[in-house]
């Protein structure tokens, strides 16, 4: 049932930080959160990170606009970046600047010893730049003559440049994607032999001569490393920080697990370069889950379309649980999903307002009514209770395996059903009916008892409201190996509301 691992390694991309982020970021961030909190509940070490990925000329010419020192901009921008995360209660452990000095040794160390292997040469430069997505690509990935993500125009240039070996290992990463689970969904791997692996995989270019906004080369002062090969770094020196759980050497210890987060149009990155340079460093493969897009009201976020949605102002409106609980629960992993705000009202009434907070509140209610807030002690002796127990622990079982697989969406609907379950139950046994009298014992304490197990799994994905109700129970260790909690003669309030409905 539960995994090998005794670690875990989460990481999410690094975000640019040429504007604020936007609910689709949020979804990432929110995603790898639910992750890192299940594995610590499953008792796991867990290292998260995530971060900024501050070089690059766009950000240079966007802070020269505003006739702004570049790290200062870039500062302020990331200042927002962290506080997204605080209020959305992304628990991180270390967040990676590329602008920080303990980045930018890393990437110099690694630069220097790819030199010394032959891993990374001088060459001549000659591509076409897309200065929206700071990617340059060959003629035969032009689409139309235009930039194959964005569409916009590209210029051509040429230069010097450092360039690191890719070519050689076609085979290998091809081989590697084929025949692993490494990248998922596995049907991008087709996407990639495609459009990339087959077509032409060029050496990959990683500096530049005419700018200085990067990693300064320690072997050629004229260069500058910048995106990929910096951005990419990331993933690694987050270990020479300060608040870094564990050291690089746990990569590769076979009881460490590594779950990369990414959005589909940055699958060639991590599933190509990444897996190259990491083969080169001696390290193992990590597994990359791959997820769409969010789309709003069904188009594409965009400035112009004035459609971007804000997720501080989503959490001010509803809380952090409930954006979290949507983005989890509405985007099937991998494939685009939706953002709406009808819906998103809608799905937080009909989920957190009826099906959590109403449990947990009806049942609190019936704990003071009944018994003045003093859990009675539990005898089994109906059938329905012992019918539902064992409903709920196949649940339980297949909750855990969900997460063993990442399957987000599986487990959330899994602690629908278990939701489901104990509301079913209410209602089937009428604890308030004056012929059930008798059965009240029984039902009011094995409901406490579930309520606590609930929202234990619901923790991941909803951790504010939960832990107020773990709180209940006890003040800290909460862990996956004690599922119950014996409630009997215990003092609980007599009500709660944990999300309020919205008209
Ligand atoms: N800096 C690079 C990543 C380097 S990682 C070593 C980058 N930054 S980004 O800010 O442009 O995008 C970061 C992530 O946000 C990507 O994974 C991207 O897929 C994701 N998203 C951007 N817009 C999105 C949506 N509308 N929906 C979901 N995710 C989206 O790329």
């Amino acid at each position: 049932m539960a995994n090998k691992f005794k670690k875990t390694i989460i990481t999410t991309p690094i975000y640019y930080p040429n504007a604020n982020l936007h609910i689709g970021h949020a979804y990432t961030n929110t995603l790898a959160d639910v992750l890192a909190r299940f594995r610590r509940l499953e008792g796991k070490q867990v290292f998260f990170t995530t971060g900024s990925d501050e070089h690059g000329q766009k950000l240079l010419d966007k802070a020269n606009e505003q006739k702004q020192d570049v790290y200062e901009y870039v500062s302020e921008i990331v200042d927002n970046f962290k506080l997204l995360w605080n209020k959305l209660n992304v628990s991180y452990d270390v967040f990676v600047r590329t602008t920080d000095q303990t980045h930018i040794e890393k990437v110099q160390n690694i630069f220097g010893e790819f030199v010394k292997k032959d891993l990374i040469y001088k060459g001549f430069y000659q591509g076409y730049y897309c200065k929206s997505d700071e990617s340059y690509f060959t003629k035969f990935q032009l689409e139309n003559g235009k930039c194959p993500i964005c569409g916009r125009d590209v210029e051509l240039f040429e230069q010097e440049s450092y360039f690191l070996r890719i070519k050689q290992f076609k085979e290998w990463i091809a081989n590697e994607l084929q025949t692993t689970e490494m990248l998922f969904p596995k049907f991008r791997v087709n996407e990639l032999l495609n459009s990339f692996i087959n077509a032409d995989l060029e050496d990959l270019s990683i500096s530049r001569q005419n700018f200085s906004w990067g990693v300064p080369i320690n072997e050629d002062s004229s260069h500058v490393v910048y995106v990929w090969f910096d951005a990419l770094i990331n993933y690694l020196s987050m270990f020479s920080y300060e608040q870094a759980p564990f050291k690089e050497d746990a990569w590769n210890q076979e009881d460490t697990e590594i779950v990369q987060f990414l959005g589909k149009e940055i699958i060639r990155f991590h599933a190509i370069y990444w897996p190259i340079i990491l083969k080169n460093l001696g390290m193992k493969m990590p597994k990359l889950l791959a997820h769409g897009w969010l789309v709003v009201d069904g188009e594409k976020m965009s400035k112009s379309l004035g459609n971007i949605v804000d997720p501080l102002k989503v959490i001010e409106e509803y809380g952090s649980d409930a954006l979290r609980h949507y983005l989890v629960s509405k985007i099937s992993f991998g494939a685009d999903g939706k953002f709406g705000q009808d819906d998103f009202k809608e799905h937080y009434n009909a989920i957190l307002v009826n099906k959590y907070a109403n449990l947990v509140n009806r049942t609190l209610k019936m704990n003071e009514k009944y018994f003045t807030c003093k859990v009675p002690s539990k005898v089994i002796k109906m059938e329905l209770t012992d019918a539902t127990i064992k409903s709920l622990t196949i649940i339980e079982t297949k909750i855990i395996e969900a997460m063993q697989t990442y399957n987000f969406n599986a487990y959330n609907d899994l602690l629908i059903n278990y939701l489901d379950y104990l509301n079913g139950y209410i209602d089937k046994t009428e604890p308030w009916k004056e012929e059930n009298v008798n059965n009240r014992n029984e039902i009011i304490a094995f409901l406490m008892e579930k309520i606590y197990t609930i929202s234990l799994f619901f923790n991941p994905i909803i951790p504010s409201a939960t832990a107020k109700i773990m709180k209940l129970y006890k003040n800290d260790n909460h862990t996956f190996n004690e599922l119950t909690i014996d409630v009997s003669g215990k003092e609980f309030p007599p009500s709660m509301h944990l999300f309020e409905r919205r008209k």
